[in-house]
């Protein structure tokens, strides 16, 4: 029986309620690969065509001999933003992308082994991992990564009913294991006097060593503006 309207509301909310869960999300990628017997990238908004601009030109400082540009893929989902970073950079790269929901990181681990993707600097490297956006520093070193990219992940925490905490813990996280030469994306659908000033609160609070912020439109998709924010650790003068 096709469920009535009121019933697909009623789900459609109680996901958006629980979108800081990672039942959540194992229950949307589960259900979406079960759809089709052959996988697809799915892209909560936007691929990589049209944020390639905002992100590529982030990848242009040369690491070091034998060192990779570090890039994370925050809350990457099935998204093929991740693999096209590295497929593309001319530079060579480690494109970690991270997920909460073992099942989204199983289909794309599966998904890129069976094709087998060339990047362009043959150093590079991809990865897959399970992970909890909320502990960065589990897994990265102070200062280590040069690039992250978060497409709707912060939407989806600060939309949900008890995830706004995580949110900030994220933006702390990500300002705690970025370089000071590195920058944080949020891609998103929230308009600039909400976002701003949320990013502009959260890293001044104390503790935290203070953020730029600047933002920029990305276009319009089905009537709605997508902006990019740019995040970037303000440097401490050193007396
Ligand atoms: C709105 S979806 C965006 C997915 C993908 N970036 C895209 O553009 O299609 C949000 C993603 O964040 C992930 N997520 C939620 N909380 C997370 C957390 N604490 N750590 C890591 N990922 C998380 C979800 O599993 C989901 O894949």
């Amino acid at each position: 029986m096709t469920p009535s309207y009121a019933e697909n509301w009623h789900k459609k909310t109680e996901m958006i309620e629980n979108m800081d869960q990672k039942t959540t999300w194992d229950r949307f990628y589960a259900q979406s690969s079960s759809r089709s017997t052959t996988f697809r990238n799915f892209e909560w908004f936007f691929g990589f065509d049209s944020v390639r601009d905002f992100i590529m030109p982030l990848l242009q400082t040369r690491p070091p001999p034998d060192a990779l540009l570090h890039v994370l893929d925050m809350g990457c989902g099935t998204s093929a933003l991740g693999p096209c970073i590295y497929r593309h950079s001319p530079l060579s790269v480690l494109v970690t992308c991270a997920d909460i929901s073992p099942v989204a990181v199983r289909l794309m681990q599966e998904h890129v082994q069976a094709r087998a993707v060339q990047p362009l600097n043959c150093s590079s490297q991809l990865r897959f991992m399970e992970m909890d956006c909320t502990q960065l520093h589990k897994h990265y070193g102070s200062s280590s990564v040069d690039l992250i990219v978060d497409k709707g992940t912060t939407d989806a925490l600060l939309r949900s009913k008890e995830g706004k905490g995580k949110a900030s813990l994220v933006l702390q996280q990500c300002l705690k294991v970025l370089r000071s030469s590195g920058s944080l994306l949020q891609f998103s659908d929230e308009d600039p006097d909400a976002r701003l000033l949320w990013l502009e609160t959260e890293t001044w609070q104390p503790g935290m060593m203070g953020a730029d912020v600047v933002v920029q439109e990305v276009g319009e998709l089905r009537g709605v503006f997508y902006y990019c924010y740019k995040v970037t650790p303000r440097l401490i003068e050193q007396r």
